[in-house]
This record gives C-alpha cells, sequence and structure tokens, in this order.
C-alpha cells in the first residue's frame, strides 16, 4: 500500500491507508489507546481499538518511536470534532503497527513548545528541537521567504550569481575568519564578511542585476540578532540611482507581506524615509521601533534612514568608514571630499532599512570610478602600496567601463525572526551558533589533529 502524507488524510475518509511518521503522544486508556502521529506534512490522532491486533504494538510504543502504520480512516463523533486542528474531524482507526526504529526518551518533550527548556540543551539536540512545531514551521516558513525572494529576483532580471567563499580580506569593519593554505603555506584566505567586491564586480562584468542568497562570516561577538554565520539576499543593480534601489526594495517587502503574512499589517506605506542626522536628533538612534503599537508584533514599521555619515572614527580613534570605503559621496558634499575638509560631515549615498527597531539591511550606491576610489582610500590613510596591495584589483577594474551602480543586502535571519514574531535568529536558523560562537552538537570549534597542522604549516601558541 502506498504511504499517504498525514495532511491528505482528510480526503481518504472510509478508505483504508498506510501512514508513516513519528509517535509524538501517547495517551493509554487501558482499553483504547490514542496516538498522535506526526510526519513531514502535519499530524493525525490515531486510536487502537479493543481487541485489535496492534493492540500488543500498541502498548509497547513511545513518544518519537518511528512507525508505519496501517487502518482506516473514519469521521470523528461530532462531540470530539476539533475544527481548529489539523485533521481535527477525523481519526486514524489503527489495524497494523509495524515499529520501523525505536527511540530513548527525549531529554525535552517535543510535544510541546521548548522556548522555556534550557537553550544549552535544545541546541545540543538540535535535531529533536527542531521536531517540535514551531521550529518545523520557522524553518518552513524560512524556506518560503526564500524561495518568494528566488522568485520574485528572478522574475525582476536578476541572475543568481555564486561568488568565492575563500577570498582575499575584505574591509567591511568587522573581524575575518582565515583559512589557511596548505598549497602556499605562511598564507590564507579568509571568509566573506559579504560579496560586496564580488558584487560590484558583476556589475563590471556587465550582468546589471546580480543577486544571491549569500552566506557571510564574520568573527564578532555574538548577540541576538548577530550570527558568526548568516545569510543576506544580497543583490546590485547596474544604471541606478538610490531612488530606483529604494522602490524596488519597498515593492519587494510589500509583496512579501501581502503573500506570506497577509494577517500582518504595514504602519505606512510609503515607507517613511529620514536622515541619520534626523534619526539621532530624534530617536537617539539609527533603528527606531516606529510601530504605532509596540507590543503588537502583527504591526510591520518599515522606515528608510538615508545620508548616513561617509566617514566615522573607530574605538581607537582612526578615522573609518561609517559603511564600507566603496559608498559613493553625496554630490553637494564632494568639494569637501576632494579637499579634504570637515571630513566627518561628509554624507555618503547610502541608506538602511529598518524594521521595528533592527536595522534590516544596509546599502549605497557604490562609487564606479577608480580615482574616487583611491581618494577614499587615501582619506583613510592607506599609501598607495598598500592601496595596491588590497584593492588593486577594484582600482584597476573601474578603469575598464565600469558602469554607476548600488546595491543592498537584506539580512534573511533578521528578516525571518521577525516576521515568525522570534526573539532571536537562533530560531530560525537550523544550526545555530551560541552567543561564544560555539556548536554544541557538533562541538565546535575543535582541535586540529597535528598533523594537520603540520600539512597546514601553523601552529597555535596555546
Ligand atoms: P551590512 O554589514 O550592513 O552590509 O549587512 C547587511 C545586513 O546583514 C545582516 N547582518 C547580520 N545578520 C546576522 N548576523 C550578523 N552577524 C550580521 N551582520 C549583518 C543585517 C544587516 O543589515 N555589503 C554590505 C551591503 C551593501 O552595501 O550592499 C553589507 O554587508 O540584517
Amino acid at each position: 500500500m502506498k504511504r499517504t502524507l498525514t495532511k491528505n488524510l482528510n480526503k481518504c475518509v472510509g478508505e483504508q491507508v498506510s501512514v508513516s511518521g513519528w509517535i509524538s503522544v501517547r495517551r493509554d486508556q487501558g482499553k483504547l489507546v490514542f496516538f498522535d502521529i506526526r510526519d513531514g506534512s502535519g499530524w493525525v490522532q490515531g486510536v487502537v481499538l479493543p481487541g485489535s491486533e496492534a493492540m500488543a504494538t500498541g502498548k509497547k510504543i513511545r513518544p518519537e518511536f518511528v512507525v508505519k502504520i496501517k487502518g482506516s480512516v473514519n469521521k470523528r463523533p461530532e462531540k470530539n470534532v476539533q475544527k481548529d486542528k489539523q485533521n481535527g474531524e477525523i481519526e486514524l482507526e489503527i489495524k497494523e503497527i509495524e515499529i520501523l526504529n525505536e527511540a530513548e526518551t527525549p531529554p525535552f518533550d517535543l510535544a510541546e513548545d521548548t522556548s522555556s527548556v534550557d537553550e544549552v540543551v535544545r541546541l545540543k539536540y538540535r535535531y529533536l528541537d527542531l521536531r517540535t512545531s514551531r521550529l518545523q514551521e520557522n524553518i518552513r516558513m524560512r524556506d518560503k521567504i526564500i524561495s518568494f525572494f528566488r522568485e520574485y529576483m528572478h522574475a525582476a532580471g536578476f541572475v543568481e550569481i555564486e561568488t568565492p567563499i575563500l577570498m582575499k580580506g575584505t574591509p567591511e569593519g568587522s573581524r575575518e575568519y582565515a583559512v589557511p593554505s596548505r598549497l602556499e603555506k605562511g598564507k590564507a584566505y579568509v571568509l566573506p564578511q559579504s560579496p560586496q567586491q564580488f558584487k560590484q564586480l558583476c556589475m563590471v562584468a556587465g550582468f546589471e542585476k546580480y543577486f544571491q542568497v549569500a552566506r557571510c562570516f564574520r568573527d564578532e561577538d555574538t548577540r541576538g540578532d548577530r550570527q558568526p554565520e548568516f545569510t543576506q539576499l544580497d543583490y546590485e543593480m547596474a544604471f541606478v540611482k538610490q531612488e530606483d534601489v529604494l522602490q524596488f526594495t519597498e515593492e519587494m517587502f510589500t509583496k512579501l507581506v501581502e503573500t506570506l503574512y497577509p494577517k500582518k499589517k504595514i504602519t505606512a506605506k510609503p515607507f517613511p524615509k529620514i536622515t541619520y542626522s534626523e534619526v539621532i536628533k530624534k530617536h537617539g538612534n539609527d533603528k527606531p521601533d516606529l510601530r504605532e503599537d509596540k507590543s503588537n508584533p502583527d504591526e510591520l514599521a518599515f522606515a528608510w534612514i538615508t545620508d548616513f555619515p561617509m566617514f566615522e572614527k573607530d574605538k581607537e580613534g582612526k578615522i573609518t568608514t561609517t559603511h564600507h570605503p566603496f559608498c559613493s559621496v553625496k554630490e553637494e558634499d564632494e568639494e569637501k571630499f576632494m579637499k579634504g575638509e570637515d571630513i566627518f560631515s561628509i554624507r555618503a549615498n547610502s541608506y538602511d532599512l529598518v524594521l521595528n527597531g533592527y536595522e534590516l539591511s544596509s546599502g549605497s550606491i557604490r562609487i564606479h570610478k577608480s580615482d574616487m576610489q583611491e581618494r577614499v582610500f587615501q582619506l583613510l590613510g592607506m599609501s598607495k602600496e598598500e592601496q595596491k596591495r588590497r584593492f588593486g584589483h577594484m582600482l584597476e577594474a573601474f578603469k575598464f567601463g565600469t558602469p554607476p551602480h548600488g546595491g543592498f543586502a537584506p539580512g534573511i535571519d533578521r528578516i525571518v525572526m521577525i516576521l515568525q514574531n522570534e526573539p532571536n535568529i537562533r530560531e530560525v536558523i537550523a544550526f545555530p551558533k551560541t552567543g561564544e560562537g560555539k556548536d554544541l552538537m557538533m562541538g565546535s570549534p575543535s582541535k586540529l589533529d597535528k598533523e594537520h597542522l603540520k600539512e597546514l604549516g601553523i601552529n597555535f601558541l596555546k
């Protein structure tokens, strides 16, 4: 008999079916035994009736056993109907049970929401936590959101291009993960903080509209909305102005909410636009929560923050870029930029999208001329040699007919977190790391074998 998924059982009333899945809950009432049976598509209640051949096996079964069940689909008596639940109008009368695999008692109850369970235990047994309905829903909605973006991008003429994971250092402000090279001892690749340079080089290469569901890596202190590796919907467009990127993005997010979260309400359309200096004056930070009712998770208050300063001082008082060194400078401030005057008042053509108090994305219209790019590096105190060594490829590429271009990179983890009403991004990532950057399930980071270290030509001091 072919397997029927639990989501299709309501169409099989009166039929004999075969169902495979996990036992979620077992309620032994002596003469009758009830089970909640779960598969990847949902759940159904099953019952073993007195005198059934399945009774002996039914009594042995515990939660999380994997079973194959044969039985008939019956309508529930009126008084037992649960209208708001999946398969609440039917019941599976179990005739045969085959145990495909037994299970030890899980360290926490998988039939309940695990929000209040110790996260250390949840992360160690992540594959079990993922069986719970909340996490199943989060990961499945994440997939729907990513699919939505992919389809939207393709329909708008974007090309998905994979860019390297092993690359040369980028200067986007965060510490980078390094990967020692075996073939060239003493040298290392770094993992991308974002595909920033590659996506700009895709514009030089003439693709005009690039996107990528891109994995990014940053060796920074982890917080609720930060992970050492995370995913961006990264995109870049040629021959665009800031307004084009904003409009495209705004339409895409509006459509995303209408399509996948029709119950949620966007507070203001078009999204309000606030300059950086205004937002700091008014809210004291650059990611204000603009919801009318801040306790309403179904309200989505998007807002644009524009005109970020091009330069700022880092913790050591050194001049650095607020976003990254590839942002172009506002036309009105170009004179100051060229003269190197009043540097911290120079504004970039850069913009953020914020949502309910979180920074969802950053982007900018880029520099596309070599001399302008050199000027930024110069103002950052980089010598000609250093510029050549670190960014020679960009400076050179810009000399070969680079079109004006700009882009954006919404963080997918943060989007899913907010849309799924979760308090942190770990809840919407299948296999996240702890606040200390550890994978408690696999046990990474871990020591490398002596042989491996030798092969890589490295030696740890500790
Ligand atoms: P930025 O560094 O602002 O810009 O990153 C863009 C968006 O990525 C998400 N994000 C993160 N999400 C989870 N964990 C992290 N550690 C983390 N860091 C960033 C945020 C953030 O808004 N290349 C530029 C974009 C561009 O200019 O086009 C960039 O990466 O949602």
